[in-house]
């Protein structure tokens, strides 16, 4: 059976992604999945646990039995969070259990936006409709830095650093690293506010489901 529709968001940490994938999910009528939050809540389960990060077959067993309840936890967004999930993402076993999970969630009625860093490349390689959003290292920051500091207190330059690390790992792994798919558009909204950001991915995701 095929989807309706699934469009493929991707991109690095605090690009915008996640906020332009809710709300083009929205303008088109279709469900969401920030797939982050399953390696977010992969992490979390572990240190909650006591498993050492590094520990692919621990990890790999959390993955393989994650519940959607599992992503509505508590310190999901914290930066220690992103940090985890960053780490657990290289482990080939987490990354098996948690690619059925998403194709699982892609192909039910009407279909799905699905933002994350492979979604173009390896969940959804048919996606109708690609995104990669992007944005200056130092505006990702910025941008994150302002979400953390209203709940405490918190460096620019260490989230600045957590980005660029983050992003350099991602990037650098073997398994599925970040990358944007051949047939991805490129949107950079180092420039650009939220609103016009959400403007042009809608404009571009219309020029590809015209064809
Ligand atoms: O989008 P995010 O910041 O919530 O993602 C957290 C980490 O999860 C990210 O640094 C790498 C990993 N991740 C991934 O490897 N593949 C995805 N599709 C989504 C996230």
């Amino acid at each position: 059976m095929t989807p309706s529709l699934t469009i493929a968001i991707d991109g690095p940490a605090a690009s915008g992604k996640g906020t332009i994938a809710r709300q083009v999910a929205v303008r088109y009528g279709l469900r969401h999945l920030d797939t982050g939050l399953l390696y977010r809540a992969v992490a979390v389960l572990c240190a909650r646990e006591g498993v050492t990060l590094e520990d692919a077959a621990a990890a790999g067993q959390r993955a393989a039995h994650l519940v959607p309840a599992d992503l509505e936890g508590d310190g999901l967004r914290s930066a220690a969070a992103g940090r985890g999930a960053s780490v657990v993402a290289a482990h080939p076993s987490v990354r098996a259990s948690l690619l059925r999970w998403q194709r699982d969630f892609a192909e039910k009625a009407p279909g799905a936006v699905l933002d994350g860093r492979d979604i173009g490349t390896v969940v959804l390689p048919d996606a109708r409709a690609k995104l990669f959003i992007t944005a200056d290292p130092d505006v990702r920051a910025a941008r994150r830095w302002r979400e953390l500091s209203a709940s405490r207190d918190i460096a620019y330059r260490d989230v600045l650093r957590d980005i660029e690390e983050r992003d350099a790992r991602d990037a650098a792994r073997t398994n599925a690293p970040m990358r944007q798919a051949d047939d991805a558009i490129l949107l950079d909204t180092t420039d650009m506010t939220i609103k016009a950001a959400v403007a042009e991915a809608v404009r571009l995701i219309d020029t590809r489901l015209a064809v």
